[in-house]
């Protein structure tokens, strides 16, 4: 399908996360050679980054089928033991949002991930009994906003860890200009580059940045998406010059207006802009604090002067 294409589907199509993929490839390099299974993989990062689209890839150049599921989506042991005796040898089992995943399920999936076998209680009561069931060997792939809820003798279960970066101006250009390509839309270089800029470093928001230019370019002009309709389309999409969608001025415009600029706490901001605390955390804040918008400090999160300057206001006098 379209949407499939859309994904590089190996490292050579996919663009930047330069060290993870090199290291990357020379991993699934010795195990190939040595005719074995991955070792589990831990992606950790911002959303949109491509977490999901490396676990498809790391499958493809192994040679194995990927099957994929979510920490929440996985409630009983059962669940997970279901999906693991499904599995054939060397696959992929890909988990999103893997600190997630129930307690009681992390500790069925240690021994899973360890010896490739499962523990299964059989039976209730006094004649309840273990029984120890062997797996095909596997690769786990685990995704994660946060490595840091990640339970310690989870996280040392997993042999490979890699953390995707936010991508470069250049690198986002390179994308939208493969993604138009791949949507067979003609775009100038320059209105590439302008949504690039605006993209808050995510390839996830830069290919629906430009979906919708190209909606615009396609109504009003000629097909041929240029800077001028890309400046116009971001515009009215409430997209301002830094990428810094209406959500993102809610957030740093209600800690200005209602509490000086901060220091303010999480759930106060939830409260009061009425957006999740998780999402907030997972969604908005990462992006702010790398470009230095706000700041976390133990009494609060605060924003810079930056957020000033970048909204024409006048400092608050100390
Ligand atoms: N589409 C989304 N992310 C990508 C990446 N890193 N490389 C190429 N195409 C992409």
């Amino acid at each position: 399908s379209l949407e499939q294409s859309l994904r590089p589907q190996n490292l050579n199509q996919y663009i930047g996360q330069d060290k993870v993929k090199e290291n990357l490839e020379v991993f699934i390099k010795a195990a190939r050679l040595r005719q074995e299974t991955l070792d589990h993989v831990l992606l950790y990062g911002p959303p949109g980054l491509g977490k999901t689209t490396l676990a498809a890839i790391i499958a493809n150049e192994m040679g194995v089928n990927i099957r994929t599921t979510a920490g929440p989506a996985i409630e009983r042991p059962g669940d997970l033991a279901a999906i693991l005796t499904a599995l054939e040898p060397g696959d992929v089992l890909f988990i999103d949002e893997i600190h997630r995943l129930p307690r009681t399920i992390e500790e069925v999936l240690y021994p899973a991930m360890e010896d490739f076998c499962l523990d299964i209680v059989i039976g209730k009561g006094p004649s309840a009994r273990s029984v120890r069931l062997d797996l095909p060997p596997f690769t786990l792939v685990g995704a994660t906003t946060r490595a840091g809820s990640l339970s310690a003798p989870l996280r040392d279960r997993f042999g490979v860890l890699s953390r995707l970066e936010y991508y470069n101006e250049s690198q986002l250009k390179e994308i939208v200009t493969r993604t138009a390509d791949v949507l067979d839309t003609k775009i100038e270089a320059k209105a590439a580059k302008e949504i690039a800029r605006r993209s808050r470093g995510t390839p996830r928001i830069a290919n629906r940045l430009l979906r919708r230019v190209r909606d615009f370019a396609q109504v009003k002009g000629n097909g041929v998406v240029d800077e001028g309709q890309a400046k116009e389309a971001l515009e009215l999409l409430q997209v301002d010059r830094l990428g810094l969608d209406h959500i993102d001025h809610k957030l740093l415009r209600g800690i200005i207006e209602k509490f000086r600029g901060g220091p303010v706490g999480l759930e106060t901001i939830s409260a009061t802009i009425g957006e999740e605390a998780h999402t907030i955390e997972d969604v908005y804040e990462p992006y702010l604090l790398q470009i230095g918008f706000l700041q976390r400090t133990p009494r609060g999160r605060i924003v810079t002067d930056l957020v000033y300057r970048h909204f024409q206001m006048e400092l608050p006098s100390q």
